[in-house]
């Protein structure tokens, strides 16, 4: 039995960062920021001590106003994100506590910004084998809280916003249709080019406040070297489903992408060789959202009304780690 999106909806918080009010905290200017990302602005919590459950249970709040399901039908939640609220428990427990979806299982995930792709994958496995019949999926992010809003944090700062997306992944019984596959793909020999350099509480003795004055605790990225694998493991992990499932590049509806910067769009669209408009973006108004982002761009382009029943949909992302991944989905509307 196939498991199927049956729906998707995203929430962003209010407050807007523009390039020009990054322009007032260090040395950049909106014009380097959209010629190099494409992005225009980022949402942010701001001074709201908010985490990243909280922006899911928005997010999963307006889910749940659109679909016929009821929130005590979930029966599993898989949580993504890359910025916990708190390093231990996982995001997970403190969403699923707020959301009062008490006694049932929650998993987190920490696949950056192939989060919500892992995540889609294993609730695709659990209804494939029968465990679950309801899974929510969240992907959800609060990173403007932890960034290096400095020019010596320019090359980072620039690039990512707080947000959030929740699915729900049920069975299907309409034969071929739903999630056809994922493909999952890691090599931790890139581990320093993308993350939060200060190590974890449980390496004895190594956070202090060295550790600070070197602005470890802030996310770093080795951008071009990030760029150059992306460029390249986006499109090879898109052909690998794609021929896994014996389809060609023109067979698909739309392909959405990670945001993680327009060029890399761009250069995914032209190694594929398909229109701009086969490519999804909207990252000029989100930034990079990390585990939330394929989601959002997901339930903008259902919104956008770019999806149809039978569409061949490519979801696909790279990040930390390096991870990259991608699912393969015959869209089906139900
Ligand atoms: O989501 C996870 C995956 N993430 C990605 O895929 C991100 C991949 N990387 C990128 O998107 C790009 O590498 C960046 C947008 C992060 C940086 O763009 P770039 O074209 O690779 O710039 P660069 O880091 O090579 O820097 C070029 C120049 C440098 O100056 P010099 O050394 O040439 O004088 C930087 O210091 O631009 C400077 N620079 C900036 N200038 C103005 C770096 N950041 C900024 C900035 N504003 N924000």
């Amino acid at each position: 039995m196939n498991s199927y999106i049956k729906d998707i909806s995203y929430y962003v918080p209010e407050k807007i960062i523009t390039n020009n009010d990054l322009e007032k905290l260090m040395d950049t200017s909106d014009e380097w920021i959209t010629s190099r990302t494409g992005i225009k602005q980022r949402h942010s919590v701001g001074d709201n001590p908010l985490g990243p459950s909280d922006l899911a249970v928005e997010s999963t709040k307006k889910l749940f106003d659109k679909i016929d399901v009821k929130l005590e039908d979930i029966d599993f939640v898989i949580f993504a994100t890359s910025s916990p609220d708190t390093y231990v428990p996982g995001s997970g427990s403190i969403f699923q506590h707020k959301m009062g979806l008490n006694n049932i299982g929650v998993l987190d995930i920490r696949q950056g910004c192939c989060g919500f792709v892992y995540a889609i994958s294993v609730a695709d496995q659990f209804i494939k084998a029968g465990t679950y019949k309801n899974i929510l999926v969240v992907g959800s992010e609060v990173q403007t809280t932890q960034l290096d809003y400095d020019t010596k944090g320019r090359g980072t700062a620039i690039i990512f916003g707080d947000g959030a997306t929740s699915a729900l992944v049920r069975p299907t019984k309409s034969k071929g249709k739903g999630i056809l596959s994922s493909h999952l793909h890691s090599d931790g020999k890139y581990i320093s080019e993308l993350g939060t350099m200060v190590p974890s509480p449980v390496v004895k003795g190594l956070i202090n406040k060295k550790n600070i004055d070197n602005r470890e605790h802030h996310i770093f990225m080795n951008g071009r070297e990030v760029f150059r694998h992306a460029v390249k493991r986006f499109p090879d992990v898109i052909r690998e489903g794609l021929s896994y499932n014996n389809l060609n590049i023109e067979d698909v509806g739309l392909v959405i992408p990670h945001q993680a910067n327009y060029r890399i769009t761009q250069a995914v669209q032209r190694s594929l060789k398909v229109e701009e408009n086969k490519v999804f973006s909207n990252i000029h108004k989100y930034g990079n959202t990390t585990a939330a982002s394929v989601g959002i761009a997901l339930s903008e382009a259902i919104e956008q009304n770019r999806i149809k029943d039978n569409d061949i949909i490519v979801l696909v992302a790279f990040g930390a780690g390096f991870y990259w991944a991608s699912s393969i989905l015959k869209w089906h509307n139900e």
